[in-house]
């Protein structure tokens, strides 16, 4: 029994089957990812994770309890995190405080606008960022504004920010898209040092098979919404059904 188990779940849009029949355990404190060519439904599938989709059947449990007609904020606190495509980061606010702003959400319930406001005067609270910060070596740069930083600092940033929320599961929607290789590369040292050091469990949508075969120890192959294949990287790499998916799009 995984920490995620997604079954049969079904989502159309109007009359396009976006995801049909999809099943995927995911076991705990592993990196699990999820690839497949585009329109594959690979970012609905994670959209009904974090409750911005309600499929229209099929069940998904997480640490052993439903998160289906739960609002994100309160999938959020059942302990899923999500990193977004482009950093969801506040640029004009400083490394640190940005931190600072999510343990705010987290001691209130919600995230509430006052955080911004008071985000200077909680010195349990700095502790608290400050040590988040020295774990993803950017203490460094606590002072310095979030829009200076480089892409791949930003997501370190991002990364920050959803770990000092304590997450048991951390999904990320293709975290190195767009990202120049040294960038990705930043990005690729980031998860691994998170994986090593926490009790994490990591569900990754990935274009870049270079990261995807440096970090997952599964592979759940969707195409057309349905999941052709899963298995370990060795196996998944070259194998012939996979490649017919991709039809050329990406080398695996
Ligand atoms: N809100 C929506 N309304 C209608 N069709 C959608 C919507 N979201 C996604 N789709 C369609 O569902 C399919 C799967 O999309 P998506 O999950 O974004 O694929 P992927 O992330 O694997 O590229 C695509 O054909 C896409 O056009
Ligand atoms: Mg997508």
């Amino acid at each position: 029994m995984g920490i995620l188990e997604v079954k049969g779940v079904n989502k159309r849009f109007g009359g396009l089957q976006a995801l049909g029949d999809v099943n995927l355990s995911v076991a705990e404190r592993t990196v699990h990812a999820i690839i497949g060519p585009n329109g594959a439904g690979k970012s609905t599938l994670l959209n009904c994770l974090v409750g911005k989709l309600i499929p229209d059947s099929g069940s998904v449990m997480f640490d052993g309890k439903s998160v289906l007609g739960r609002k994100p904020h309160e999938i959020n606190q059942m302990g899923i995190s999500r990193v977004f495509q482009t950093p969801e980061i506040f640029a004009d606010l400083t490394v640190l405080e940005n931190v600072m702003i999510p343990c705010f959400a987290r001691r209130d319930g919600a995230f509430r606008m006052h955080a911004l406001r008071s985000v200077r005067s909680e010195g349990g609270i700095r502790d608290q960022a400050e040590a988040m910060l020295a774990d993803v070596s950017m203490l460094e740069k606590a002072g310095a504004h979030a829009g200076s930083l480089s892409r791949g600092d930003k997501r370190r940033l991002e990364m920050a920010m959803c770990l000092v929320q304590e997450p048991k599961l951390l999904l990320l929607d293709e975290p190195t898209a767009g990202m120049a290789r040294a960038d990705t590369n930043n990005t690729i040292d980031l998860l691994k040092e998170i994986k090593d050091k926490r009790p994490i469990t990591m569900c990754i949508i990935e274009h870049d098979m270079h990261v995807v075969f440096s970090l997952a120890e599964r592979i759940t192959v969707l195409a057309q919404g349905t999941p052709l294949i899963e298995d370990t990287p060795d196996n998944i790499k070259g194998h012939p059904k996979v490649r017919e998916a991709y039809l050329g799009e990406a080398q695996v």
